[in-house]
């Protein structure tokens, strides 16, 4: 069974071990259908092209359908001996066809076969991946809308900035995990490339079509230069390089998620079934969905960099060391797809505590720069006015007050030009109320940016 396919050129078989060693089949079967896919064009273009006969053609195309059945349905024996997917399929064909199995490997090399291949099945993972993260998106606008009034303390430094809406914050993570969707089907646009033709990296002497299998194949058109067809995997970089940024983003959620469900905040309930007990504290509810997805993160920020620095150096065209940028990518592709697809069915779930929140965001002083702007409005300049609410809060820090519990009387010690209109401004209420517009924290301008996006979401 050894060296089958190049046997002519050695007199002596591969070590068992480098067989092993050098295989790749163990991995690279996921891509069978694809691989089968790339072949049944090949083939069929090259019957076109008068290089294949109409017998040869037709007995391949019943073998290879013969043989994606056996893989679908677990039948099909792979084999350490044959190495890789590609020899796999190819040497099952010849066992069940005869010659014309051999001839489907005319004009065509691995090289073109597998950066074909790679490039289908990121195309269809990607596919898979953007409807997770659109099911994402619509839970995000669910839970958004459902809270447009629900007040919190907004975060600079984890410190207690200023009053805003729980659901712009979730419109926040929504136009991060937008961009992580636009950046994957942008990936998905440039990956779209047949490098079919290019054969072993100079292209072949046979007369193909490289125009009728890109077709076939559902490419957007023919990678131009088939030195770069061959060698290139920039596509799967990108690729892991958009996974590891919505990862990232997914971590920063999730980091949120954690603190929020925590008993110190106790901003949010996250619902049972997406969190684990303790074998031996009773008390514990532990948020291990987003714990997960935050740990997870980090392989995927690996695999970015595994990809990155198998890609560094290499000379044109190609090397095996691409063989390693499969496991890398798979991994990213299905660790991806499970962290979207766990957040798209917990995400709406979230029940935020909204008389918690309230009241963090009245005990953290949360209104302070509304107090400077009113001194502001009333002819002060920022600068004094920021001393004045400063000493301001200093006092209720001592008292134990929030500014919209001194009296007017007090208010009025720290500067003459307070009136009793400033307690519409000391108020949370008021405070997210006044900042209405584009992008602002008002509730009605959170309503209106859930009506804009899912009107974009529809069109997507
Ligand atoms: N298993 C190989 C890979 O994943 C297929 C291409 C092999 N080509 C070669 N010339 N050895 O990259």
């Amino acid at each position: 069974m050894s060296n089958l396919l190049w046997g002519g050129r050695f007199t002596e078989s591969t070590d068992a071990f480098v067989q092993e060693f050098t295989a790749s089949v163990q991995f690279d079967q996921r891509m069978a259908q694809q691989d089968i896919e790339g072949s049944r064009a090949h083939a069929s273009m090259l019957g076109r092209a008068g290089v294949l006969s109409a017998g040869d053609v037709a007995d391949i195309q019943r073998g290879l359908d013969e043989i994606a059945t056996e893989i679908a349905e677990g039948r099909f024996e792979w084999s350490i001996a044959l190495e890789d997917v590609h020899m796999n399929i190819e040497a099952a064909l010849t066992r069940k066809i005869g010659d014309a199995g051999k001839r489907l490997h005319t004009g065509r090399s691995r090289n073109d076969q597998v950066a074909t291949d790679i490039r289908l099945y990121v195309r269809s993972g990607i596919d898979d991946i953007v409807q997770q993260l659109n099911r994402l998106r619509h839970g995000m606008l669910d839970l958004a809308e459902r809270h447009t009034d629900v007040i919190m303390p907004g975060f600079t430094h984890l410190q207690t900035a200023q009053p805003v809406t729980f659901g712009h914050h979730v419109m926040a993570w929504y136009e991060m995990i937008c961009r992580d969707g636009e950046r994957l089907l942008e990936c998905r646009r440039r990956l779209n490339r047949s490098p079919l033709g290019a054969a072993a990296l100079a292209g072949t002497s046979y007369p193909i079509d490289r125009e009728d299998t890109c077709r076939a194949l559902g490419f957007e058109k023919v990678i131009e230069n088939s030195l770069d067809a061959v060698s290139d995997r920039d596509f799967a970089i990108e690729f892991c390089a958009d996974a590891a940024i919505c990862m990232t983003h997914l971590s920063r959620i999730s980091e949120e998620l954690v603190l929020w469900s925590s008993a110190q905040f106790d901003f949010i309930q996250l619902p049972d079934r997406f969190c684990t007990g303790s074998s031996i504290m009773p008390q514990k509810k532990n948020p291990d969905v987003p714990e997960l997805v935050r740990g997870k993160s980090g392989r995927v920020v690996g695999h970015l960099v595994s990809l990155l620095t198998l890609m560094k150096s290499q000379p044109l065209t190609y090397n095996k060391d691409n063989q390693e940028d499969k496991e890398p990518l798979f991994d990213t592709m299905d660790t991806l797809f499970n962290c979207l697809r766990a957040f798209a069915d917990m995400i709406p779930a979230i029940e935020p505590k909204s008389d918690v929140m309230l009241e963090a965001a009245r005990r953290g002083f949360s209104t302070a720069t509304d107090l400077a702007d009113y001194l502001v409005r009333k002819g002060l300049a920022f600068r004094d006015s920021h001393e004045v609410v400063g000493k301001a809060v200093a006092e209720g820090v001592e008292r134990g007050l929030d500014l919209s519990e001194f009296t007017l009387a007090e208010l009025q010690q720290f500067s003459d030009r307070i009136e009793s209109d400033v307690f519409d401004v000391l108020t949370l209420e008021g405070s997210v109320a006044s900042r209405d517009h584009i992008g602002g924290t008002a509730p009605q301008q959170v309503a209106a940016a859930v009506v804009r996006a899912r009107a974009a979401l529809e069109t997507d």
